[in-house]
């Protein structure tokens, strides 16, 4: 299990809160239970409150933690619990508004962090995608969060995480939010062909180990049709445009990762690689599509037909199969 500070004292009140699931729980036992003064509740309610969560207070009662389910802060104290059973991913750190969480998390993998530290922000004045591109997300629309992995894995196999990443939105926008979200090869994630979600994996790794894996993952999440620039309307959708709810961002972060934690434990484990790769291939949209390759500046036009052990996509171009590692994929009309 990852290591987790639960002595913080933030932590340790919201979980007391939360555990009562938006009951009133009474001044006089939150006293009790952590040892402090009156005072010192009202100190760390405000806090919590200052970072936006909704925290009720009834005058000569006690505190109420609003629904963690309809809060929508991204606040780290609420997302640390509600990834306190999680396996694999362990500390949230907020910043409210940064450069890219991939470069922060960068920058702390380089000092060693630990695996399992996830990196969220309200706002990326930087966002970065795939192949150069920029990752475009309005303050406090969207969710925007890399994480750090250390797998014990052959560094060819690094692509294969990002797989799972896909997986994972897949799974949680379809069966907890209603999305008819779909697998665009390697990990873009559409619905109604309009793009969702975007993922990058950067790795650090040297012949036969990895170092490190950031996977950044950006959900077009309560964007309204007039937050998307005219000429993306035709590429870019969101959570709330698809099923006309807001959807509050932890709540969706939190169903990621349950899905991207078990299928990283999956990876890791005996028969790990066969097993994500079937899972992958049975829900990649992409496969058995025609499809527009681009690589290196190169067009190729075929049907796409398999996903490789490392994770490749195996498109056969008029009887040649080319297998591509790093390309854009284009889905074309069905012949
Ligand atoms: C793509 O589709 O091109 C990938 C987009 C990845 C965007 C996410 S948002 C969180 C993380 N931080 C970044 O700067 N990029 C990734």
């Amino acid at each position: 299990m990852p290591f987790r500070d639960k002595s913080n004292s933030r932590y340790k009140l919201l979980s007391l809160l939360a555990e009562a699931k938006s009951a009133v729980v009474p001044s006089s036992a939150l006293i009790a239970d952590m040892g402090i003064s009156r005072q010192g509740v009202a100190k760390l309610i405000r806090s919590l409150r200052g970072e936006g969560l909704e925290i009720i207070s009834i005058p000569r009662k006690g505190y109420a933690l609003e629904d963690i389910c309809n809060q929508d802060a991204l606040n780290p104290t609420l997302i640390d619990y509600l990834l306190k059973d999680d396996r694999v991913f362990s500390k949230c750190v907020y910043i409210e508004e940064v450069d890219s969480t991939q470069q922060v998390l960068k920058s702390l993998a380089a000092q060693d962090a630990p695996e399992g530290i996830i990196v969220t922000a309200d706002h990326q004045t930087r966002g970065r995608g795939r192949r150069g591109r920029t990752w475009l997300s309005p303050r406090g629309k969207n969710l925007c969060f890399s994480t750090l992995l250390r797998p014990e894995l052959p560094a060819g196999d690094a692509q294969l995480l990002s797989l799972a990443a896909g997986l994972a939105v897949r799974g949680a926008l379809r069966e907890r939010f209603g999305v008819e979200a779909e697998l665009k090869w390697p990990n873009d994630v559409l619905s109604g062909g309009k793009k969702i979600c975007g993922i990058l994996s950067e790795a650090a790794s040297e012949p036969g180990r990895i170092h490190y894996v950031i996977t950044g993952i950006g959900v077009n999440t309560n964007l309204k049709p007039c937050d998307i620039d005219a000429e993306m309307a035709e590429t870019v959708t969101s959570v709330l445009i698809e099923t006309g709810e807001y959807t509050p961002r932890p709540l969706l972060l939190s169903h990621i990762f349950s899905r991207f934690s078990a299928l990283i434990q999956t990876l890791c484990g005996p028969e790990g690689k066969t097993k994500l790769l079937a899972d992958y291939r049975a829900n990649c949209a992409t496969l058995g599509r025609k499809v527009r390759v681009t690589e290196n500046g190169r067009e190729y036009i075929g049907v796409a037909e398999d996903i490789n052990e490392q994770g490749a996509i195996i498109v056969n171009t008029g009887g040649r199969a080319g297998i591509f590692a790093a390309a854009d994929v284009q889905h074309l009309r069905q012949i």
